[in-house]
């Protein structure tokens, strides 16, 4: 797959504008907001962790590797944050139904819940791309934040205003991908791009479903991780729309964005 870059010249917005507070402040008065964050041993999950922690929000880091997640947390926490590992394999239930019990024995909410975790799969010609292609990549693009969402829907019913971030992609988007001006077009893919597409759909759907609680989708660009090394975004910048999205301010519910503004569908 030809991952690109996507068309984003002049757009440039203040990520933190309509940001509710940018704090430690949290959701109950004299706690601290409480976080969770999918994937967050590496790559873009883990700068967000960083800059929340930053933020004086409790963290709450999520791994499939337990090792893996204690080594991330130990790191942000020697640094004075606020972090702790929390083991969590979106594609078993098992692995979240026991996550949900831990953070239950700790915390009667969760403020905010990031869906990133994701991977992009075998790609290649739609061609000769078969079903059997699907089944892994959508076990954690599609199936994990449903998982993931559904299980952890009772402690965010419990915040005062609960908020879940979905992390998609441009490349889920019909508009982007249809457009020949972006680089996104070059894209010729079945996999990673639909599933993506589907995180849209549901995410819009569980807005208009579930008034409570604010979700919003959120497309990181094109960014330096392991998932995309020739990445043109730094990791930081990588999370602004993340961070902005997981302190959205009260009423924003089923919008895509990325650190420039709003993402066509
Ligand atoms: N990088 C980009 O350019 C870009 C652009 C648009 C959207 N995104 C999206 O941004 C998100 C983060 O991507 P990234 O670039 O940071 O990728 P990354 O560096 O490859 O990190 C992916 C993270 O997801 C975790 N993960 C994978 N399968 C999991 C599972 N079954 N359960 C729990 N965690 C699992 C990985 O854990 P392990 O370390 O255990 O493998 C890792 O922590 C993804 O949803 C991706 O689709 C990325």
């Amino acid at each position: 797959m030809t991952t690109t870059e996507p068309n984003t010249a002049g757009r440039a917005i203040d990520p933190t504008s309509a940001v509710d507070h940018g704090t430690g402040a949290g959701d109950f008065a004299h706690e601290p907001t409480t976080v969770l964050i999918t994937g967050a041993n590496r790559g873009i999950g883990l700068t967000t962790a960083r800059r929340l922690g930053e933020l004086g929000w409790r963290v709450l880091l999520g791994a499939r590797d337990a090792g893996r997640g204690e080594a991330a947390a130990a790191d942000l926490a020697a640094a004075g944050l606020d972090v702790s590992a929390l083991t969590l394999d979106v594609t078993s239930q098992d692995s979240v139904l026991a996550a949900v019990e831990r953070v239950r024995a700790h915390h009667d909410h969760l403020d905010v819940l990031i869906n990133n975790a994701g991977v992009l799969g075998a790609t290649g010609d739609p061609a000769r791309t078969i079903a059997a292609d699907f089944i892994a990549p959508y076990g954690v693009n599609v199936l994990g934040p449903v998982r993931v969402t559904q299980a952890f829907l009772p402690l965010l019913r419990a915040a005062r205003r609960p908020r879940v971030v979905m992390v998609s992609s441009s490349l889920g988007s019909i508009t982007v991908t249809s457009d020949p001006q972006r680089m996104e077009h070059t894209t010729q893919e079945l996999v990673y791009t639909s599933s993506k597409a589907a995180l849209n759909m549901m995410t819009t759907q569980y807005a208009r479903a579930i008034e409570q609680v604010q979700f919003n989708l959120v497309d990181p660009g094109y960014t330096e991780t392991d998932m995309s090394p020739q990445g043109t975004q730094t990791v930081m910048e990588g999370t602004d729309a993340i961070v902005a999205a997981a302190q959205v301010g009260p009423g924003v519910t089923g919008t895509f964005t990325d650190r420039f503004g709003v993402v066509p569908w």
